[in-house]
């Protein structure tokens, strides 16, 4: 069938298919109308008005030569109405069945509007917490970044695509999109392919092998070739390399913008360079619907590469069951914001939040020991902030705030006092300081909900310092000059840098932006109706200036040690100039982070003991079995997240000094034990060496299981040929 529309087809039909154009205003503009009836419109982004969309549809489907029915695009990022935490919180649940339900939730929700495409998951390797977009990501790690990209991807797209509730998925940005030069979003990124294929690539294959629908093309200048131009990438490794099926959309005007990244001549230009780098629809700019035409007659691109692009889309729509449904009936579907909605929205948070600190098991808060309680901070009662980044259809009147759900936990038990202390995350203005600190100080607790507004992080969002804006510090400092204890929650689209902090408060609760349902689960977390079991997914620096800084770096030929590091304040005055005996450190500041990778707090204490190899020696081919005994040994009912880490101790390319290979979220009642059990083949050993050949090198390796990448038990095996 979709042979024997392409026979039918135009060429200016087929780029029309090739073409998405930007729907949302007050009404469809005349000329999108007759754009759809002229067969040049393949998808509109951004409308969700759900008789809109199927005005649309029908325009297309009834009013256009052939019928052919629309793809609806909207960026569905972290829920649709009800908002989930951002993705970098999900991603700090290490749980790809919590990502997997929030994004099936996102996806039935979207689906009530007519949506059948969100731009979504991204997977991005994030490892500068400048980077406004890191909100969006899964964190630093390949690995868990591929875990987590497939199960929200899964979540979206459903068992098939058909289905009613299942909408297309998006990998993107591909590729290298995180590693923009001093955080700042759309700028340069110099990526050597060695660390392309080992860290940025990694997440995009395993999203092409487990069939996401479409790929999205960075905005990113990769190596001195714009990703919306580089056939290389589109081509070579996406289509020849992975055998790729799906379709690549470019960015927004991002084909357009080669010409302003001086990649190409003028739009003319740009059009063929995207179309023969591979991108087969193009975000929002019209140089194909303007160009390709001439190209094609002037030979320059070849009408098989059209057919291609067009057979690819057509595809996409025949999957979704378009051609057969293109109408949407709400009322098939379940409505969103429902309960069950709200309570998934509420797990994932209660999962996603980090505890970072807890002196003296201050947490969990015991509602009958407290006869005074003080609410202070911008973020504590407002409803919108706590939502973060890219909420197109979430809306914050039905999010529940920290202030309601603490106040309803106390009721009856102990006198609330809330001071909101600050306009907004970001002010200067001290004014409301004195009454905060009447306040704390007569109260038994104090309780700052502090961090940054949502706009504070996101796309084009990034920050050169990254702490807590405004004059946040200089109120913790004023609070701490009172007695009364602090336990800081902090909502936040990054890791922020707050080593500074630390010392003035008793405990952090990290919570990201946590969503609709962020106030009953930091509730629930803090007066110990649920038990903290989020772990980072990225690296807290002490300072800006140690960025990047990731668990897995490389080691260095003069790695940091304890004995290699000098402060600056330690140096003599006309000390001579020497190198002997420094590493690889900064003079200012320690070398190591303020928060590893994987770190994170729970309010009772696993033991990892009696760790298990299955082999001591194993041939290439071969698995490895790693089993521990873990148990929860202190007194109450827990989740454990178990990471395996291993080192590669020397390679053809040099090795990180360590990489995730696996991990599992274990729930164990107070005292209980288990063995939890790793397979390790050596396929998951492999890395791209110097020929970029993916290859398992035999040699030495560590291994470590535990509760973080800075801690663990360790043992050793070797790999040997077979
Ligand atoms: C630009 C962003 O980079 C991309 O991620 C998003 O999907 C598109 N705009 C569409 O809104």
């Amino acid at each position: 069938m979709l042979v024997s529309i392409l026979d039918r087809m135009t060429m200016e039909e087929k780029i029309g298919q090739m073409s998405q154009f930007f729907g949302h205003t007050e009404h469809i503009s005349e000329h999108l109308a007759n754009s759809i009836r002229q067969g040049r419109v393949g998808s509109v982004l951004n409308e969700v008005r759900l008789h809109t969309v199927n005005e649309l549809q029908r325009l297309a489907v009834e009013e256009s030569r052939l019928g052919i029915p629309l793809l609806i695009g909207r960026d569905v990022i972290h829920g649709f109405n009800t908002i989930f935490p951002i993705p970098l919180g999900q991603a700090a649940s290490w749980c790809a069945e919590t990502v997997k339900q929030c994004a099936h939730i996102s996806a039935l929700e979207a689906a009530t509007t007519g949506v059948n495409w969100t731009f979504a998951p991204m997977i991005d390797i994030s490892r500068d917490p400048r980077w406004g977009r890191i909100a969006e990501s899964l964190g630093e790690d390949p690995y868990l970044c591929s875990v987590l990209g497939v199960a929200m991807l899964q979540g979206f797209q459903g068992q098939e695509l058909h289905k009613i509730g299942s909408i297309a998925a998006c990998a993107k940005h591909f590729a290298g999109y995180g590693a923009g030069e001093s955080g700042r979003d759309y700028s340069t990124t110099n990526i050597p392919e060695n660390e392309l294929r080992n860290v940025y690539l990694p997440p995009f294959k395993a999203a092409a092998d487990a069939g996401v629908a479409t790929f999205m093309s960075a905005f990113s200048d990769l190596n001195g070739v714009p990703a919306s131009g580089n056939k290389w990438l589109m081509t070579d490794i996406l289509r020849e390399e992975w055998d790729y099926k799906g379709f690549v959309v470019s960015d927004w005007e991002s084909i357009q913008q080669l010409t302003t990244h001086g990649f190409s001549k003028d739009n003319k230009g740009a059009a063929y360079e995207a179309a023969d780098a591979g991108i087969d629809m193009e975000m929002v700019s019209t140089t194909y619907l303007e160009h390709l035409p001439d190209l094609v007659a002037e030979g320059r691109i070849d009408m098989q590469q059209i057919n291609t692009a067009v057979k690819k889309i057509l595809q996409l729509k025949w999957q979704l069951g378009l051609f057969d449904s293109p109408y949407t009936d709400a009322s098939l579907l379940p409505k969103p914001l429902n309960s069950q909605h709200l309570q998934t929205a509420k797990d994932a948070a209660i999962k996603s939040c980090v505890l970072l600190k807890n002196d003296k098991n201050i947490l969990p808060l015991s509602a009958e020991s407290l006869h005074s309680v003080a609410i202070i901070g911008p973020l504590a009662d407002d409803p919108y902030e706590q939502l973060g980044t890219w909420i197109f259809d979430g809306d914050s009147q039905h999010s529940q705030t920290c202030l309601t759900a603490i106040t309803q936990e106390l009721s009856g038990q102990a006198n609330i006092h809330y001071v909101k202390a600050m306009q907004t995350s970001r002010s200067h203005d001290q004014a409301d300081f004195k009454q905060a600190v009447e306040s704390a100080s007569a109260a038994d607790l104090a309780i700052l909900i502090l961090g940054e507004e949502s706009i504070l992080s996101g796309e084009a969002h990034c920050r050169a310092e990254i702490g807590l804006p405004g004059c946040q510090e200089q109120l913790i400092d004023a609070i701490a000059q009172t007695s009364t204890p602090i336990v800081l929650v902090i909502m936040a689209g990054r890791p922020l840098t707050i080593e500074t902090v630390l010392p003035k408060v008793a405990a952090v609760l990290f919570a990201w932006h946590p969503g609709t349902m962020g106030g009953p689960a930091i509730a629930d977390l803090l007066f110990g109706k649920a038990c903290p079991s989020g772990k980072l997914p990225v690296t807290f620096p002490r300072k800006v200036g140690q960025v990047p800084i990731y668990y897995a770096q490389k080691h260095s030929g003069k790695p940091a040690t304890e004995k290699g590091f000098v402060h600056m304040d330690d140096i003599p005055v006309h000390s001579p100039q020497t190198s002997l005996g420094m590493a690889a450190t900064h003079l200012d500041t320690h070398f190591s982070p303020l928060f590893p990778f994987g770190f994170g707090l729970s309010y009772t204490q696993f033991s990892y003991q009696n760790l298990e190899l299955s082999h001591k020696t194993l041939k290439l081919g071969e698995t490895l079995v790693v089993r521990v005994l873990l148990t929860n040994i202190g007194d109450t009912d827990g989740e454990e997240i178990a990471q395996l880490y291993i080192r590669d101790l020397v390679g053809s390319v040099t090795r990180p000094v360590k990489e995730l290979k696996d991990f599992k979220r274990v729930k164990l009642a107070a005292g209980n034990s288990e063995w939890v059990t790793f397979e390790l083949s050596t396929g998951k050993l492999a890395f791209y060496d110097r020929n970029m050949q993916l290859k398992t090198e035999t040699g030495q390796f560590h291994l470590w299981l535990g509760a973080c990448s800075q801690t663990g038990l360790k043992d050793e095996f070797e790999i040997i040929d077979d």
